[in-house]
């Protein structure tokens, strides 16, 4: 049994060997190249042979995996075997949707098929553990790892944890096809101030307890086996530093017993952070706090031996994180073949085969939403049209594979102009209007956009001038998004929105389609543009993806995981706010919550999202009205396809808790169900509501559920759904 099998282990390991496991380095050479003499790689080198390093990262690809589990296993005293992780964040080589898309789905089965699928091709390449999911819940669309996570839903960003743990870990990690997953980032990065990237986070305990722990707590329910701590500091304390959140929480309350990787130099910058006066302090704080395995700060493994012989850490909290991580790593099956995760046939097979590209494909469809659809320009008549498409990033075969996709290969993405090229029907010309970016676009560098060269905008406003519909590709560029990559203005980059205002003068039937890894604010587009088509960044069949929907060949029925915004200063904004004293304009003066500039709505709400066909909602029914504690709530309503395409619909559910003992958010999301009808067919979806949904959490963080009234919405959106109520006695 493992833990036998670990007991035997910790027994023979020696101190520096047993902090060795908790050290891990970013792949530092050309492994199965000569070996490094001086420097930075040249110590790790060292190290990696001693026995003090437990894991890496990066390394990637079966011979480099290979090599280096060959020195871990081979070369050390107790040949303990490496455990490889990586950020498989939407696919490995062949890429899905950036994460905020596939949220868009709200399809669980294609959520959790497409990290099944990541997982398998990363674990052909030699990779046993990814760094995800992110489940960081965030209302702020400036900050641009908005794309890693599932949007602004506790609820919904729960459902997606599970599915994508579920995906990534299938049912038996010793399977070569699996790989660990990583619920990220430990807790609360996603409430950084203004939406600056690494910035302070001060939430209340509500906030806490509610919304940004519930995914967290769902990763575990669905046996995640490691966490990762955050960058950012929560009410003063650095999360890497944070024992109430690491040892109380997670290992306490939660009974989480797989381990706790830092982010990248984390405990290190808890100097910066002002929290530690040195790299000794600052490994301490992190040690007792409960972080196990050090990425990348360095600390550990020439701090940590000392602090146990200078009896400020204690050997046990010591043996603890090392159990933690032998046991994902016996897991895993590592211990019993090192090498089962290395097989050169596999690879070649797995990555970037047809299987994939199928997966990838479906799941890109599915995380389409179509915003808005006037005028009767989509789907698109498959004959005798002219079609001008314009845009460069329609041309881009790289902006689409989005941010956070280190496997993969640039130029591997379907364009949209070579998707619509599938279909020969029409005539289809292609104009840039202008470049969207200049110089180097990569992971590592801020982007430069082009606010200056107009010269390709005449041929674009003569081609746009001479189609019946004009197709604008309009957004940000894949690396716009991502980590460190936080915006104040939520509008389209560089010189696109005076192309978009250019084109529309001449040949108003546009649809735009938008590339972006967040929400973005575009008042105009909206108000004066018929139809507009949210394709985010799709990943490898992008074009594939897009001119299916446009041709109607596929029937989008996404919706909007997170709100969008009229303009940057209503952010943060999201559906499930709470109350004010002064909601609305009741004594008719100014004196009630509000702008004075434009309306407090957002711009599309949370859950929106059309179809080409339509559906009609009966009334809502529940089966009483009034319940006892823990008697489940029954609630339904027929849905009917009205249109003329078969279809999907999202049916939500929210709930409000009207009067108590902490003020409650004026709608909380607590079911949904996606419900594929046929042309003219009814269903009756039902939704059961128990102690489980009707609760929340107090300052103190015990759940409650107290009697009273709730409210129950149902409908297509968060904006546009009925309501009934119904009392808890
Ligand atoms: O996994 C990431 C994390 O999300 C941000 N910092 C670096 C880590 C490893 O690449």
């Amino acid at each position: 049994d493992i833990e036998q099998r670990i007991d035997e282990l910790l027994i023979k390991m020696t101190l520096e060997e047993k902090v060795g496991q908790m050290n891990q380095y970013n792949g530092f050479w050309d492994v199965t190249g000569p070996s490094p003499k001086e420097g930075n790689a040249a110590t790790k080198y060292e190290h990696l042979r001693k026995g003090w390093v437990g894991s890496m990262l990066t390394v990637r690809g079966v011979k480099e995996v290979r090599a280096v589990q060959k020195i871990a296993v081979e070369e050390t005293r107790l040949g303990i075997p490496l455990i490889i992780g990586f950020d498989v964040i939407h696919g490995y080589k062949t890429l899905s949707p950036i994460p905020l898309a596939e949220a868009a789905s709200w399809d669980m089965d294609a959520i959790k098929n497409s990290a099944k699928t990541a997982a398998s091709e990363a674990a052909a390449s030699g990779i046993n553990w990814t760094f995800g999911p992110n489940v960081d819940i965030s209302r702020d669309a400036r900050w641009g790892r908005v794309m890693e996570g599932a949007g602004e839903d506790p609820f919904l960003g729960s459902q997606v944890a599970i599915a994508r743990v579920k995906g990534f870990q299938g049912d038996d990690l010793s399977n070569p096809l699996t790989i660990a997953a990583c619920a990220k980032h430990f807790a609360a990065y996603g409430f950084a101030e203004a939406g600056r990237d690494y910035n302070t986070v001060d939430i209340g305990n509500a906030t806490l307890y509610n919304t940004v722990l519930p995914p967290f707590k769902a990763a575990n329910d669905a046996g995640v086996r490691t966490y990762m701590n955050s960058f950012n500091i929560l009410n003063g304390v650095p999360a890497t530093g944070n024992s109430f959140l690491q040892r109380d929480i997670l290992k306490g309350k939660w009974g989480f017993d797989g381990f706790v990787i830092t982010d990248w130099a984390s405990i290190r910058e808890m100097i910066a952070h002002g929290f530690a006066e040195d790299g000794a302090e600052a490994s301490e704080k992190a040690v007792k706090a409960g972080a196990d395995m050090d990425m990348e700060s360095h600390l550990y493994v020439y701090e940590l031996v000392k602090l146990v012989e200078e009896g400020k850490v204690d050997e046990a909290l010591i043996d603890d994180a090392v159990r933690r991580i032998l046991r994902v790593k016996f897991e895993l099956g590592l211990f019993d073949d090192p090498y089962r995760y290395c097989d050169e046939k596999r690879e070649k097979e797995i990555i970037y085969s047809k299987a994939n590209h199928e997966a990838v494909l479906d799941m890109a469809k599915k995380s389409i939403v179509l915003l808005k659809n006037e005028g009767n320009l989509l789907p698109l008549k498959k004959k005798g049209q002219k079609i001008a498409l314009i845009g460069s990033l329609a041309n881009d075969k790289t902006s689409p594979l989005g941010s956070w996709r280190i496997a993969s290969d640039d130029n591997t993405a379907v364009s949209v102009l070579e998707g619509m090229q599938q279909y020969k029907g029409n005539t289809l010309v292609f104009e840039k209007g202008a470049d969207l970016t200049i110089g180097k676009t990569t992971f590592l560098d801020e982007l430069v956009f082009n606010t200056t060269e107009r010269s390709g905008f005449e041929a674009a406003k003569k081609a746009a001038k001479e189609a019946d519909v004009v197709v604008m590709v309009l957004g940000e560029h894949g690396f716009q998004s991502g980590e460190g990559r936080s915006r104040t203005n939520l509008d389209l980059p560089g010189l696109q929105q005076e192309l978009l205002e250019e084109i529309y003068k001449v040949n108003p039937n546009i649809v735009l389609v938008l590339n972006n890894g967040r929400p973005l604010a575009l008042p105009w587009a909206t108000e004066n543009i018929p139809t507009i088509v949210e394709a985010w960044h799709l990943g490898t069949e992008t074009g594939n993806a897009v001119a299916q929907v446009l041709y109607g060949d596929y029937n989008p029925s996404g919706k909007l995981p997170m709100s969008f915004p009229r303009n940057v200063g209503q952010v943060p904004i999201y559906y499930n706010q709470h109350s004010t004293g002064r909601p609305t304009n009741s004594d008719n003066n100014v004196f009630w919550s509000h702008y004075s500039d434009v309306e407090k709505t957002p711009l599309f709400a949370f859950g929106h999202g059309l179809s080409y066909t339509t559906f009609k909602y009966g009334t809502i029914k529940l089966n009483k009205k009034t319940y006892a504690k823990g008697e489940p709530v029954k609630v339904s309503v027929e849905v009917t396809n009205t249109g003329d395409y078969d279809g999907k619909e999202v049916v939500q559910l929210y709930i409000r808790d009207i009067a108590a003992s902490l003020s409650r958010p004026v709608k909380e999301l607590k079911g949904f169900e996606l419900v594929p009808l046929k042309k003219g067919e009814t269903k009756t979806v039902t939704f059961t509501l128990t102690d489980k949904e009707l609760g929340f959490f107090n300052n103190e963080g015990e759940y409650l559920v107290e009697p009273g009234i709730f409210k129950v919405f149902v409908g297509t959106s968060s904006a546009d759904n009925q309501e009934t109520e119904f009392e808890l006695k």
